[in-house]
């Protein structure tokens, strides 16, 4: 299975802090924010890695990451989405690279706490479709919030006014090869942008969606609050993430 980290969007919600770089790049405790996503894959074990960038300063993600030496890859393949059309958008930039594998997605600003290795493993075995992860959250009309009924998820709202759960679904998303096929057929949202939700409920209709709650904390760092958040949850430690370089003298 192949990676794929979305680290596009102008991140208004951290303005000015964005003003003049890309969210992704910010500092949260001890490494920019885009190490966390990379860690996820890393660990659970993905090594073919994408990087969808954008907005501002994109360049400065090469300069950052490199070949990818410092998490222990050979290599980095990067992409560029022009504008803010959404989730759904930029991960549609990744089609031809990932040739038909299947494919991990996360979320640039997510922050996890444990390990997805299980849970992709699980995935490889599964034949077809899509698998979610969600997580108990005080705040669900911030997040996609998913209804679960015997034992599968039946619907996912975005940002509902009244969530009928305070399952979150959080931003890290399992796909089989058609994800790039539906995302050909959506259309912009209210917010002007193509919605991973809508992804997620063709996948539920489909019959082919699974799912799994997340063990340990999960954070989203997008907003003042969150960022400072996921900072505090990292320094207090218990998130698995590999020493930092020395720096050059
Ligand atoms: O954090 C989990 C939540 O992320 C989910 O529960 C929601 O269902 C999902 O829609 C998303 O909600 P947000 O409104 O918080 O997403 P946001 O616009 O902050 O985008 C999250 C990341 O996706 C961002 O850090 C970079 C990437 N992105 C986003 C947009 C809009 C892109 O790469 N390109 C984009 O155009």
């Amino acid at each position: 299975m192949k990676g794929v980290i979305l680290a596009g969007g102008l991140g208004t919600r951290l303005y000015p802090l964005t003003k003049i770089t890309n969210k992704h790049l910010l500092p949260v405790y001890d490494r920019p924010m885009i190490y966390y996503p990379i860690q996820c894959l890393v660990n659970a074990g993905i090594k073919d890695i994408m990087v969808v960038t954008g907005g501002r300063k994109s360049g400065d993600f090469l300069s950052l990451l490199g070949n990818g030496k410092d998490f222990g890859l050979k290599h980095f393949n990067y992409t560029y989405q022009e504008g803010e059309g959404g989730i759904a958008e930029a991960l549609g930039l990744a089609a031809h690279w990932a040739a038909g594998e299947k494919i991990c997605v996360v979320l640039g600003d997510n922050i996890i706490q444990g390990n997805i290795k299980r849970a992709a493993e699980d995935f490889e075995r599964q034949q077809r479709g899509a698998k979610i992860m969600l997580k108990e959250v005080h705040d669900p009309e911030r997040f996609g919030v998913a209804e679960i009924k015997d034992g599968k998820v039946v619907s996912i709202v975005e940002k509902p006014k009244q969530p009928k759960t305070n399952l979150a679904v959080i931003g890290i998303y399992m796909y089989d090869p058609r994800v790039f096929d539906i995302i050909k057929t959506l259309r912009p949202s209210d917010r002007g942008e193509l919605e991973i939700t809508d992804v997620n409920n063709w996948f539920i209709k489909d019959g082919s969606m699974t799912y799994e709650v997340l063990q340990g904390w999960w954070t989203d760092a997008g907003t003042f609050e969150s960022l400072h958040r996921s900072a505090c949850l990292i320094a207090d430690g218990g998130a698995n993430l590999m020493e930092l370089p020395a720096a050059k003298k």
